[in-house]
């Protein structure tokens, strides 16, 4: 991994497929990386109800969704959209820079 600042290249843009997370560690921090809606995001990868993989969820319309309780985060700000989860996970900003995905784990966006 190569750092920018404090930014972390993740992996390629072309290594990610439109609507399915990949799963990538940022100093230490197990983040989401979605490719949807002409844009990239990084969320947390931990559910903010119990310690799920968010990655394994489904996207849709800039949300992700936690397949255990069905709680949907918006990409873009973390929050969710309905029960069980009250609490936001974090978002990260993402920087593209060429074919890189770069992300910095330091800065909530
Ligand atoms: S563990 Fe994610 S909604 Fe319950």
């Amino acid at each position: 991994m190569t750092a920018t600042d404090s930014y972390v290249r993740v992996c390629a843009l072309g290594d990610l497929v439109e609507d399915t997370p990949q799963r990538v560690e940022v100093d230490g921090v197990p983040v989401s990386v979605v490719r949807t809606a002409g844009d990239v995001f990084a969320i947390n990868d931990i559910c903010s109800h119990a310690n799920v993989s968010l990655s394994e969820g489904e996207v849709e319309d800039c949300q992700i969704e936690c397949w255990l309780h069905g709680s949907s985060f918006d990409l873009r700000t973390g929050k969710p959209s309905g029960l069980p989860a009250t609490r936001p996970v974090p978002v990260y900003p993402v920087k593209i820079v060429g074919d890189d995905v770069l992300v910095s784990v330091t800065q909530e966006s």
